[in-house]
């Protein structure tokens, strides 16, 4: 479902030598002998996850969708990135869905709380927070305010009907307050981390009361599984992978900007982001992950990329193959906007046509090194699909760096820190 080429960013010859390595890290991601290895249970999640945990997800979804209009999902980075990206891909950004999703706990910004709040004041609203720590400083303070509105709204006990937390087996303040409440739980595994986590209950629970198929998601993910237990460069995530490694460490580049010509791919980059710089960017390593949504940034940053300072990026295109809409274009009866040469084509051919376009103007004008991610459709499949293929690729390249990919100590710093200002015991 995803194919690579590199025919515009590298020869075929520079990944020969890169086989062996290939190999040896495949077996160590799947005989968990390498670095982080007590964080590689996603590995045979497709095909290991808890069927009971779904099943009972699916009936407290359906439940809480009846009752609301707005599902509020809680949660930060890996809490939270892949529920959205999810839901946004597969639905789109104006979707027809009986519950809307709004995000929070992502941010400390007292004017967005406030005033989603007030937002919230007439409507029938649900909650889903997500912590595997329970103890994150943002999500913990936008769901003790939500928390305390629902249950002004509904009463105690109507309001716990109303959430569910999503969060650590045995521990955690959010595990605790879960207990006393009677909240339904659903589990984060000990041995999944936040950015590897989108297809456990922390994205799951929220795909299914927007209404995605989740089964659909699954059967995605099992077959990124198949694709991806090949331990050569036919394998496309290994070969993305060591395509990337090659850009930074032989040819020096710095960033790789992933581009995607559909706005409710937006959230897939976001996504990706955080999954390839909280793995990789450590011991002063890794390329930086950055994102553009073409056209919109054709006109902002595509200058900088065709003519701005040399060998800083290369691109990654996401292309698109099957659109979930189209629309044709048809001969007007007076052609004074002067499209009526546009006339037979689809909507979606012409955006194809800028992607070759663009392609051609960055490649052979700007110089800048462009891999082509084709993927064949936008749907509750390849979502599966992608996500799982992502994070093999993410695995196979922090290996290649001798990176830990499953800590961010980084973070751990800064949420430490902001305990200690605000006096936290
Ligand atoms: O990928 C990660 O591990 C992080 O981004 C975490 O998901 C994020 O910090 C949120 O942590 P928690 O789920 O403990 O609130």
């Amino acid at each position: 479902m995803i194919k690579v080429n590199f025919t515009n960013a590298l020869s075929e010859a520079v990944f020969e030598k890169y086989l062996g390595q290939v190999k040896d890290i495949h077996h160590m991601i799947h005989d968990k002998t390498g670095l982080g290895s007590d964080f590689l249970g996603w590995v045979e999640w497709p095909n290991t996850y808890d069927q009971a945990e779904l099943a009972a997800m699916k009936q407290t979804a359906k439940q809480l969708a009846n009752e609301i209009d707005v599902l509020l999902v809680i949660g930060i980075g890996g809490s939270y990135l892949g529920a959205r990206a999810a839901i946004e891909m597969i639905n789109g950004l104006y979707s027809q869905q009986k519950v809307k999703v709004i995000y929070l706990g992502n941010t400390m910004s007292s004017t967005y709380m406030a005033q989603v709040l007030q937002y919230l004041q007439n409507k029938k609203f649900g909650i889903c927070v997500v912590s595997k720590s329970g103890t994150t400083t943002e999500p913990a303070i936008a769901f003790r305010l939500c928390k305390e509105l629902l249950e002004k709204k509904e009463g105690f006990l109507k309001a716990a009907k109303l959430i569910v937390a999503i969060t650590d087996k045995h521990k955690g303040a959010l595990k605790t307050l879960a207990d006393e409440a009677g909240y339904q739980t659903f589990v984060i595994p000990d041995d999944i981390g936040g950015r590897y986590s989108v297809l456990t209950p922390v994205g799951v629970f929220a795909m299914l009361v927007s209404g995605i198929d989740v089964d659909n998601v699954f059967k995605g993910a099992q077959q990124a599984y198949q694709d991806t237990l090949i331990d050569d460069l036919t394998n496309y995530a290994y070969k993305y992978a060591v395509g990337r490694y090659i850009l930074n460490y032989e040819k020096k580049y710095k960033a790789e900007m992933l581009v995607t010509y559909e706005l409710q791919m937006q959230m897939i980059t976001e996504w990706w982001k955080q999954l390839f710089g909280e793995s990789e960017g450590k011991d002063s390593k890794g390329l930086l992950p950055l994102s553009c949504i073409f056209s919109t940034d054709l006109h902002s940053l595509g200058q900088f990329i065709q003519e701005g300072t040399k060998n800083i990026l290369f691109e990654t295109v996401i292309e698109i193959k099957k659109p979930q809409l189209d629309l044709a274009l048809t001969k007007a009866e007076q052609d004074i906007d002067g499209l009526n040469y546009l006339a037979g084509k689809t909507l979606h051919e012409v955006n194809i046509t800028a992607i070759q376009g663009v392609i051609a103007a960055h490649i052979k004008v700007g110089h800048v090194p462009n891999i082509i991610l084709e993927f064949e459709t936008m749907d509750d499949k390849m979502f599966g699909y992608l996500s799982y293929w992502f994070m093999k690729a993410c695995a196979m390249s922090a290996y290649l760096l001798k990176i830990n990919p499953f800590d961010q100590p980084g973070v751990e710093i800064y949420k430490k820190n902001m305990f200690d200002l605000l006096g936290k015991n």
